[in-house]
């Protein structure tokens, strides 16, 4: 019985490889470039698998993503839908996103980027910010991450809402549903996407969103590249509807150097860093998942891809 392996950087592939391998001793544990016997494979473990390899895999009975979003299989056309997809969601993951979000919150709102700009001047610039009750930070997406980030930034004090289908949120914070996108958008100064990639998501921070946002808000997005219309965000910077973006994921990745957000004043960009999987306790969540498996048990986080997410 085997567990293939497949991510798009050769060095990961060799990490994930050796440490499952320690983790899943009773398994044999092969990059999927490697095996011949493609029949032995039960479990495939990826990252942005190329498309049609696990339709490949006759009695794969799961794939288990490296990372909380299912969008990078869903993409692969051949990908067989029966077959079921398990997340890897674990506390440092979670962990990660809360403390990103709650950073560039902060960030935005006690208006860091003017305070550097002021010591780059050598300028005494006292700014006085409202306090966090009198900033309406809102939350496109309130499942695993959002909710949990949602949460923090509330506890920092912040005016909280979160958008998802059902409109269900936690408490203290102001849940709208599907219909009242227009009306959640209207209230937020810094708007945060935490939304699984879907088809009904997908460029989802385009034009129409940003117009009906309040003038001179701030995003962040920390879910998926293709939820943001590149263009819309660039002219949408320019009118100033939307005064800065900080942006942790893109269409392609690494942005290429010729990418103009690279060099924008009003865009902050990291490296899809905001809840990278840790390579240690991520392993320990894939380990228990597929021992779980194993035991023909179903983990919590185990999904489809006609599910979305
Ligand atoms: C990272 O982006 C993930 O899906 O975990």
């Amino acid at each position: 019985m085997t567990i293939a392996l497949s991510l798009p950087n050769p060095e990961k592939l060799i990490w994930w490889t050796d440490h499952l391998r320690k983790l899943l001793p009773e398994h044999q544990i092969l990059p999927a470039a490697n095996i011949t016997r493609l029949e032995d494979v039960i479990y495939a473990v990826v990252w942005q698998p190329p498309a049609g390899l696990l339709a490949r895999f006759a009695n794969l009975k799961a794939t288990i993503s490296i990372g909380a979003g299912i969008d990078h299989i869903a993409a692969d056309p051949h990908y067989p839908t029966d077959i079921p997809v398990v997340k890897t969601i674990g506390p440092d993951m979670t962990q990660r996103m809360c403390e990103y979000i709650a950073l560039h919150v902060l960030r935005l709102h006690r208006q860091l980027s003017d305070l550097q700009a002021a010591q780059r001047r050598k300028d005494w610039h006292q700014i006085v910010t409202p306090t966090a009750p009198n900033r309406k930070i809102g939350f496109l997406g309130l499942g695993h991450l959002g909710r949990q980030a949602a949460q923090t930034v509330k506890a920092l004090g912040f005016d909280v809402a979160g958008w998802s289908r059902s409109g269900a949120a936690p408490d203290g914070i102001e849940g709208f549903d599907a219909a009242q996108l227009d009306t959640f958008l209207a209230r937020n100064d810094i708007l945060v996407c935490l939304l699984p990639l879907t088809p009904d998501t997908s460029g989802i921070l385009r034009a129409k969103t940003f117009e009906k946002m309040p003038k001179g808000a701030s995003i962040i997005n920390a879910a998926r590249g293709a939820h943001l219309i590149e263009d819309d965000l660039l002219a949408a910077l320019k009118s100033g509807q939307i005064a800065s973006a900080t942006l942790d994921v893109f269409n392609t990745e690494p942005l290429p150097e010729s990418h103009p957000f690279w060099t924008h004043p009003d865009v902050l960009i990291t490296p899809h860093i905001a809840s990278l999987i840790d390579p240690i306790s991520g392993g320990e969540v894939i380990a228990a998942n597929i021992r779980c498996l194993d035991a023909g048990d179903t983990p919590i986080a185990l999904t489809h891809v006609g599910q979305g997410y």
